[in-house]
């Protein structure tokens, strides 16, 4: 079957696509990690989205209008969409490699091979450009021109299925609470850990069990504030993060979000962690129930 194939053929690239993505990853880590404020704005926190997915759709569009404005001859107006195309891929790329900064395992490697397809069709883009403009309108380079032009868009297209993987197949920046239900039924809790009092420790992250969930908790006197344990970015464990002002640092990529009621308030993840209610049971213990 076709999808097995191209699978196969993904995965047989790994030999240097690991290695690379090492080297890739660490540099990007450190450049964006620098700036966390910017990379919140490439990541699209701003925009309770990946931005990334978002501005990928522009150059491709574009570029396709390239092919058509060459088949029908209009070689001023194919030269500026290309330019215009190839600026939006540089755009797209910019947040493109913002998401790459924390990507992890199959879902890296996946980008990697992505990143380097794009990376060769923008070059093979800005050659077919320079060809063109060496041409002029009607030169005899021009055909060669728009053949590297046409070869660029096959390995765009190539680099948009491989891209398709990251997301669909390995699930990269898909919030990883997408398929939970928002039940607000009470439920017993179940603490991971208790103080000698046999209640909920003050002051630090605790786990807690609530049905088929798992929560993290906070006590501040008689509140008690709790959360999903499953980061929404990439499903790090919330319950082995620190407290920082009143927010959950996950110790993965260092996402944060507000204890009192989940808003994501540093990224890489561009989702807010669904947060729960806590009282006292009748009896002793306590329960739990998701934020209606
Ligand atoms: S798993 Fe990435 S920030 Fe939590």
């Amino acid at each position: 079957m076709l999808t097995r194939w191209l699978a196969r053929a993904m995965d047989a690239q790994d030999g240097w696509v690991k290695p690379l993505g090492t080297w890739a990853h660490g540099l990007l880590n450190r450049l964006f990690g620098s700036v966390p404020g910017v990379r919140d704005v490439l990541d699209g926190r701003w925009l309770g989205h990946p931005l990334h997915a978002v501005l990928t759709d522009a150059p491709i569009g574009i570029l396709f209008l390239v092919i058509v404005l060459d088949v029908l001859g209009q070689s001023v107006a194919a030269d500026t969409t290309l330019v215009v195309g190839i600026l939006a891929m540089l755009v797209a790329a910019v947040a493109g490699f913002a998401d790459y900064s924390d990507t992890d395992g199959k879902a890296r490697d996946r980008a990697t091979l992505h990143a380097t397809l794009m990376s060769s069709a923008t070059v093979l883009y800005v050659v077919s450009l320079g060809l063109r403009l060496a041409a002029g309108a009607s030169g005899s380079a021009r055909p060669a021109a728009i053949a590297v032009s046409v070869v660029s868009f096959l390995v765009l297209t190539a680099g948009a299925y491989v891209g398709g993987d990251v997301v669909y197949v390995f699930g990269n920046m898909v919030s990883r609470h997408a398929f939970r239900g928002s039940g607000t039924k009470w439920l017993p809790m179940e603490l991971a850990e208790t103080d000698t009092h046999g209640s909920i420790p003050e002051g630090r992250p605790i786990k807690a069990r609530l049905g088929v969930n798992s929560l993290v908790l906070i006590r501040e006197g008689e509140r008690i504030l709790a959360l999903h344990e499953t980061c929404a970015h990439a499903g790090g464990p919330l319950s082995s993060g620190e407290l920082v002002n009143g927010q959950i640092e996950c110790p993965w990529h260092l996402s944060r979000y507000r204890m009192v009621d989940g808003h994501l308030t540093r990224g890489p993840s561009v989702y807010d962690q669904p947060a729960y209610e806590v009282r006292a049971k009748e009896g002793g213990g306590w329960e739990a129930r998701r934020r209606p």
